[in-house]
């Protein structure tokens, strides 16, 4: 423990030789900031935790999904965005060259039936004759979301829909931001009976820059009239190839979640019905999805990252998804329950989309999508933030002994909280949601303790640090929160799943504040947050063992200990965590009991995650400001005197000796 153990007070110092005869608690702790951790590792008090305890939940907010994950570069590829009613607002389009060249409207005339809008572009100006088009060209271009990220010798996938009754010779680009810089570009020529109906055209285009704000555009110098509709560029590098935003994919992956849940929140309920997420208008090819607008964040979305892609990353990351179905309630309207059987259906649906076989009718919907075999769909939650509305529990029946009736094993989360009194309705979860204060997080670490053991258990599907001691994400808001996960690991046999909310922001566009990652057209980093939820990332299906703390100060301090196996090295780990929320550094005895197997030095190591300010935040200038740092730990042991920093989150891993032999001291 080098220089930590050297700072120890001579009271500490005392404390560890009765720690080594195990008799931790035999003396009265005198000195100030000290304290006696102990962990019971013997196998007769150990507990499994939940397989699926920790995990991340995806919402469509902040534009986590459109202009995030979800890599498409084209915002309002469908020319929907601007509703049904044309002529309509084409932003975020514009037009290149003034209306004496060129005229630009929406109408209704797309070969897809349930987007019917497109863009009909009359090119008023001809390469000779008596209106001669500018040497660029005119026509329309889009910046996607806030400038799109192009970088060179990445390959760029362009499809889009046309039709003209002229011959086209339209350029096809990707630009800097003001057209003058072209990264890649080619040309899209056709003759007019080529385009008389709406033709599909495909190019790839390979960027011979980078460029962090470019743009798309389809310009020309012919006089013709041409119609664009369903218009997409996507990087060919996404993540597993299935069109996700490989560095953003990469961040949850690194956070080995156990489960996804989808696709919110709010955005599950609209502000009204009529603007709430319909999974079936999500599905299929990306040119039929109608899009919609989201009322509750405020922002169009395409719908390319739908039910199915949604599953596809569940699948690709390896985690359980848990659907969250609309309930037939959204923030202002409810469907009474006497009418809630279509609903009922639609969710049905959904399942046989994801469940179903290859040859079920929705099954089949989803083969078509090229996925012929099954989604591992296990988790249902029922509606979002409801319980208390009027038409719930009511609908909550309806929907539970439906799906119940057809797939016994799905389990089905409530929106009630069950954690102080007993559900008066049949569910196997219950939703928790905080969002609170840190010092209430750090508190509410207890909040499970008296909860009954018996009954459904918790689902802490959305939890935060929240106001002014969140910043925009800060240190103190992490250990708060990381205090508060301790609580549930200790608590994982009445919490079966956690995960920390929102995942994502576009910093374009803060919705909602703090979020776990931060990111733009092409940058990323973790706030605290993130990085505080990498101190559990081994917990889900570890082994759990008890500690027990005796300090002499107020309490500021939490802790757990789990030992797991790791699958990269195949050696087991005791994992101890420290919560300091206090601002005093804490002397602190470990002493571990119990314990089958001997500690190696080699290869344990300690990782801290803290800062020089309780507000330190991370930034795209500074993104590794308060990150975790990990150091070895040349004198782990079952007894170790450890200074515990103040504001301070600590994991100390040990290494464990394959054979049960005398720990090492
Ligand atoms: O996580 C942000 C929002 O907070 C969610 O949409 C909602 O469920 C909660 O109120």
């Amino acid at each position: 423990m080098g220089h930590q153990a050297a700072s120890s007070t001579a009271a500490t110092y005392s404390l560890l030789l009765l720690c080594v005869i195990h008799n931790c608690f035999a003396n009265e702790l005198k000195a100030n900031q000290t304290a006696l951790l102990s962990v019971d590792a013997s196998l007769e008090s150990a507990r499994e935790i939940p397989a699926t305890l920790f995990g991340i939940f995806f919402e469509e907010i902040n534009h986590a999904g459109a202009g995030g994950l979800w890599a498409e570069l084209v915002s309002n590829r469908g020319f929907e965005a601007g509703g049904t009613n044309t002529p309509s607002n084409i932003n975020p389009w514009s037009i290149i060259g003034n209306e004496s060249f060129i005229y630009v409207s929406t109408d209704k005339t797309s070969c897809f039936e349930r987007n019917k809008v497109a863009l009909r572009m009359e090119v008023l100006c001809d390469s000779s004759g008596s209106i001669i088009c500018p040497p660029d060209g005119v026509g329309i271009y889009n910046p996607g979301y806030w400038g799109m990220n192009i970088e060179q010798g990445k390959t760029y996938k362009v499809i889009l829909h046309v039709r003209s009754s002229d011959s086209v010779n339209i350029s096809v680009s990707l630009t800097s931001s003001d057209g003058s810089q072209k990264l890649a570009s080619t040309n899209m020529l056709a003759n007019a009976s080529d385009v008389s109906n709406w033709t599909k055209m495909e190019f790839l285009l390979q960027s011979e820059g980078t460029n962090r704000s470019s743009r798309f555009q389809l310009t020309t110098t012919n006089k013709c009239v041409i119609w664009f509709d369903q218009v997409s560029v996507m990087p060919l590098d996404t993540y597993m190839g299935h069109g996700f935003r490989k560095e953003l994919a990469s961040m949850l992956e690194d956070l080995s979640p156990r489960f996804m849940r989808f696709p919110g929140g709010t955005f599950v309920e609209g502000i009204w019905l009529r603007n709430a997420f319909r999974w079936k208008a999500t599905i299929g090819p990306w040119e039929e999805r109608p899009g919609h607008f989201g009322d509750v964040w405020q922002y169009w979305t395409d719908d390319g990252l739908g039910y199915f892609e949604l599953l596809q990353l569940a699948e690709d990351l390896g985690v359980s998804p848990v659907w969250v179905i609309n309930c037939g309630i959204s923030r202002n309207d409810e469907v009474e329950t006497a009418d809630i059987l279509p609903f009922v259906q639609e969710i049905l649906d959904s399942i046989e989309f994801a469940r179903g076989s290859s040859n079920s009718t929705w099954g089949s919907a989803r083969a078509a999508m090229g996925h012929p075999e099954p989604f591992q769909l296990n988790y249902v939650a029922i509606g979002n933030e409801d319980c208390g509305l009027k038409y719930y529990r009511g609908n909550y029946l309806k929907f539970y002994y439906a799906i119940k009736a057809a797939y016994p094993d799905i389990k089905i989360i409530s929106n009630c909280d069950g954690s102080s009194t007993k559900l008066d309705h049949p569910a196997d979860l219950y939703d928790f949601h905080i969002y609170t204060s840190a010092s209430n997080m750090f508190s509410t670490n207890r909040k499970f303790d008296d909860t009954s053991r018996t009954g459904p258990k918790a689902f802490v599907s959305e939890y935060a640090v929240t106001g002014s001691d969140a910043g925009r994400g800060s240190l103190l808001a992490a250990v708060a929160e990381a205090g508060f996960l301790i609580g549930l690991e200790r608590n994982s046999d009445v919490v079966e799943m956690a995960s920390y909310a929102p995942l994502f922001v576009n910093a374009n566009d803060r919705r909602w504040n703090p979020d776990a990652i931060v990111f733009n057209s092409w940058q990323q980093y973790g706030t605290p947050s993130y990085w505080m939820q990498h101190f559990f990332k081994e917990s889900s299906g570890a082994t759990y063992h008890p500690t027990t703390i005796k300090a002499n100060a107020s309490n500021s301090l939490v802790a757990s200990a789990i030992t797991w196996q790791s699958l990269e090295d195949e050696n087991s780990y005791l994992k101890i965590k420290i919560v300091n929320f206090g601002n005093a550094t804490v002397n602190l005895n470990i002493c571990v009991t119990g314990l089958q197997n001997a500690v190696n030095s080699v290869g344990s190591t300690k990782t801290i995650l803290t800062s020089t300010n309780l507000m330190d935040e991370n930034s795209f200038t500074e993104p590794k400001k308060v990150v975790p740092v990990q150091t070895s730990l040349s004198n782990a042991g079952t007894q170790m005197v450890v200074a515990i920093s103040p504001h301070s989150i600590t994991s100390f891993d040990l290494s464990l000796s394959q054979a049960c032999s005398k720990s090492v001291i």
